[in-house]
Order: C-alpha cells, then structure tokens, then sequence
C-alpha cells in the first residue's frame, strides 16, 4: 500500500545512505573488512542465511547479512539477505547494498533477486494507518557494486515486478474480511489487471447461476454478500502453450454452520490467498514478457451462517454435473474450486495449476513455512516444485493416494465433502479436487494453508500476508516455453 522503496543502481554506495548491507558468507567470516572473526564469534553471527547483525558506529550502519557458504550462496540467498536487511532499515531513508560481485551468479539474476529482496522487506500494509505517512521510512536504496551499471535495470525492473506483484497480494490477503468483500475484491482485481492490458471478464451472482457454479453458490448462500468470479486472460503474440491457474477466493471463513471456533477464525481474512496470489501473478505476466496464453479463474465467496446457509447434508450440483453431498460446511474451499477447475480445465490447457489455503492439516504435516503439492502428472508436478525451489519459496510433494478415495463416497450423492476419517485430511481434500479435472489434464495444487500468512514474520515476510505461491507462478510461467519444449506442437518437416 505505502509507496514502495526505489532501487538504484551504482558503482559504490552514496555518501548519503546511513544503512548498508554487507552479505556475509559463512565460511569466509575473517575476511569481513574492518571487523575480526572474534567479534562476530561473541556476537553470535555465523553468517548463515537470515542472519544478520548491526554494526552501527553513530555515522552509518553496518549491517552484516547472512549468506551461507560461498559455494551455496545464489540468488535465493542473496533475496532473503536483501529481504533481512530490508526488514531492519526503517529508519533509514537512504541505505545501500554492497552487492558481492565475485559471486558465480549472472550479475542479472543476482541484481533481480535483491531488488526482490528489497522490496519484499521494506513491505508495510499501513492502510489502516493513517498517520503511517507522517513515519520515517526507507525511500532509497543503492545496490552498489563494480559494474553494476545501466545495463542491469532491465533486472532491476523485472525483480520489481516480481515483488510489485508479490506485495499486492500481500495488501489484498491483509485487507480484513469486512472491506474487501467479493465485490471489492473483484473491483480491484479487474482495475489492476485492466491497468496490466489483460482481458478481464466479472461475473456476477447472476452470471454464476447461469453458468451453473453450484459449489459456488452453495457456499455463498449463508451470505449477505453476493459471490464474484473473476476470470483473467493474458494473451501474448505467437503463445507457446496455454497454463490455467486457479485460485481460492473465500474472503472470510467462518466455517458456516459447521461454525470455527472463535480463536480458528482470527486469521480467516487470509483465506482467499490463493486468488490473491494467482490475480497478482496475473498482473505481473505482461511486464516480464511471458510468452505463455495464460487464463485464470478466482472464484470469490465469504462463508457465513445466514438463515438461508446450506446445511450439513444437502446435496447441489456442480459444473461439471457431479453431485456432492456437504457434510462438513467448513470444507468450502473445495466447493468454490471444483466449479473453478472445471472452467479451467474446459480451455483445455497444457496444465492447470491451483493455489488455495484448503486445509489445516497441512499445517499440522509441514508446519506454517511449506506448502503442500500435489497432482495428478509426475513431470508437471516436478516442474512446479523446480519452479518453487528457484523462487526461494518452499513446497513438499505429498501423495493422491487413488485408494484413499473410496472414503469421499457418499450414501446418496457422487461425492461427500469431507472424508469419513480424519486422518490425511490434505490428500483427501486433493482427491476431491481431483474429481473436477479431467484425466489428461496434467494439474497441480499447492496447499498454502501453512505459507499463506505469517503470524510471527520472517525473513522475506513482515507479519500478516505473504504473498506465497506468486513468486511460483512467475517462476514457472517464465520459463514454461523454455522448459517445456517436448510439450510443444511438433517441429514442421
Ligand atoms: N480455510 C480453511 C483451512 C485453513 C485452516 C486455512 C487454517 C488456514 C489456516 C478451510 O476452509 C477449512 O476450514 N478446512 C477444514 C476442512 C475440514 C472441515 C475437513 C479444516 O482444515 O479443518
Ligand atoms: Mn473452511
Ligand atoms: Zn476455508
């Protein structure tokens, strides 16, 4: 929301920065000019990533970032460095980055990442703040190094995409439940990607019952807010492949009549990340050059206990004509992306990926700092994992186990909502997912229950919303022309 940091690039820092960052490897801890190895041993800094410690002689502040061992040290250690750094230098308005120039990494791909990093940790949400303006904050920073020179703000430009999409998550995910309902969400999704030259269509309560969204509109039903669905088409020249991403759009969980616990339902805003994280990866699609069709649906509902909610054990239709039986009104998530996956996949894309905040036992597996990935086709599934390792956020591949199906059979309907067992929730809600996409249609779903907001902040992430899975997105919709190329129609002759 506050006006995000400028980046600029120069052969050495500028005398006016009062903060700068001094990445430091972890095995070369004596070669750290003007302090000794001893002191940084009693300070307790080893170098290693996300660490960090303040030199501050009353002139300027030194700040030592954490980069591991030098032979490791990329561009995923030298964004979350700038991200640490960025996280410490409020009260600076101008600092600078001593970028470490005899690291074996592409100058490009390395200025990149630290603008990334930058941007990603000098984030505020101050909307609700209306003094915040009136508080010092970083306007500058100098990523300084030899030859460092025009050549790389094309780099510079393009990290700033990147974190320009990732922070606009974060601000739509830090929006409370209450202002940023449906149809305001909806509202800033189309104005954002109209600004960004995509094709941008709306659909209405009524154009959703038209286009029999029964998932979608079974959940809206305990509500006063009427749902949305947002669907986005970024169309490049010439388009090598077509990739579908699909997104959760609960903009408050309350669970519905199977009613959360009041303490479950303090973080519930978030609950339509996955929407936020796949519009804003959207928005950025024109500014990196992707040459990939891409075409998102983000269906859009709170979920709430209104006289006229479903009821645990009614049975609707969805898109693709399979009925389902809700035996838990909690697991909407499913309902609104099922209709979602069903549009995505009737474009018949190469792949179709979707990100949702789905289930709570995936933090119960892997904690708040990794998703959970799964899908139907190895190789695709692969290729979002590479695609998540190189943009520095974490995911583990979990099991579609085909047996563990039987256990979202209903008495009366094709499908029940909620497994009979509690056990597996994350692969029983996976499975269901997987009765909307149709075989041969290579799909992945990230469960960002977990990543979606940090309750504590961390390196990249002030508290709050963090923007998890656009980064992804980009990273894997940048290169998919690249990597994909036996995918690709056949050569002519
Ligand atoms: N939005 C929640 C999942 C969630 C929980 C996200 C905690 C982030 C933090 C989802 O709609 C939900 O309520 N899932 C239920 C499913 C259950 C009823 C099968 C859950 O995880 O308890
Ligand atoms: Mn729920
Ligand atoms: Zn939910």
């Amino acid at each position: 929301m506050t006006e995000p940091v400028a980046v600029k690039l120069s052969k050495s820092v500028p005398s006016g920065a009062t903060a700068v960052a001094v990445p430091v490897f972890a095995d070369r801890l004596n070669k750290v000019e003007g302090v000794r190895k001893a002191a940084l041993d009693r300070a307790r800094f080893g170098g290693k990533p996300g660490e960090s410690l303040v030199l501050d002689d009353g002139q300027r502040a030194r700040v030592l970032v954490g980069m591991g061992p030098f032979a490791e040290a990329g561009a995923v250690e030298l964004r979350r460095a700038a991200a640490v750094f960025g996280r410490q230098i409020g009260r600076h308005r101008r600092a600078g980055f001593e970028y470490p120039v005899d690291l074996g990494l592409d100058a490009a791909e390395g200025v990149k990442a630290v603008t990334e990093g930058l941007l990603l940790g000098t984030y505020r949400f101050d909307a609700h703040r209306p003094k915040a303006s009136e508080e010092p904050r970083t306007e500058a920073v100098t990523i300084a190094g030899e030859g460092l020179g025009r050549a790389l703000q094309e780099a510079v430009e393009r990290g700033r995409a990147v974190a320009g999409a990732v922070c606009f998550a974060r601000d739509l995910v830090n929006e409370p439940g209450g202002t940023l309902t449906p149809t305001e969400f909806a509202q800033r999704a189309a104005e954002r990607a109209t600004e960004a030259g995509l094709q941008v269509e709306v659909l209405d309560e009524e154009a959703i019952a038209e286009a029999r969204l029964g998932g979608l509109l079974a959940v809206n039903k305990g509500s006063a807010e009427p749902p949305r669905l947002v669907k986005l088409i970024y169309e490049p020249d010439a388009p090598t492949g077509e990739v579908a991403l699909v997104g959760k759009g609960i903009t408050f969980d309350s669970g519905g009549l199977s009613l959360k616990p009041a303490d479950s339902m303090m973080e519930m805003k978030s609950d339509m990340a996955g929407a936020a994280a796949v519009i804003a990866a959207m928005c950025a699609l024109p500014a990196l050059g992707v040459t990939t069709r891409v075409v998102a649906f983000t269906p859009m509902t709170d979920n709430m206990v209104g006289g006229s909610a479903q009821r645990p054990g009614d049975v609707y239709t969805a898109r693709n004509g399979k009925t389902v039986e809700v035996l838990n009104t909690d697991a909407e998530g499913r309902l609104i992306l099922a209709d979602a996956l069903a549009l995505a996949a009737e474009e018949e894309p190469d792949a179709i990926v979707d990100l949702a905040t789905l289930t709570g036992a995936c933090m119960i597996a892997l904690g708040t700092k990794i998703a959970g990935l799964m899908g139907n086709d190895e190789e695709f599934v692969g290729r979002v994992e590479r695609a998540a390792g190189a943009a520095g956020e974490r995911v583990w591949h979990l099991p579609l186990p085909a047996d563990y199906r039987a256990q979202l059979d209903s008495t009366i309907a094709d499908l029940r909502n909620i497994a009979t067992g509690r056990y597996g929730g994350t692969l029983t809600a996976g499975l269901f997912l997987g009765e909307f996409v149709p075989d041969g249609t290579p799909w992945a779903h990230l469960d960002i229950a977990g990543p979606a907001f940090s309750s504590d902040g961390d390196a990249e992430t002030p508290k709050g919303g963090t923007g998890f899975g656009v980064r992804t997105l980009l990273e894997l919709l940048t290169s998919w022309g690249e990597e994909g190329s036996d995918e690709e129609p056949a050569e002519e002759g």
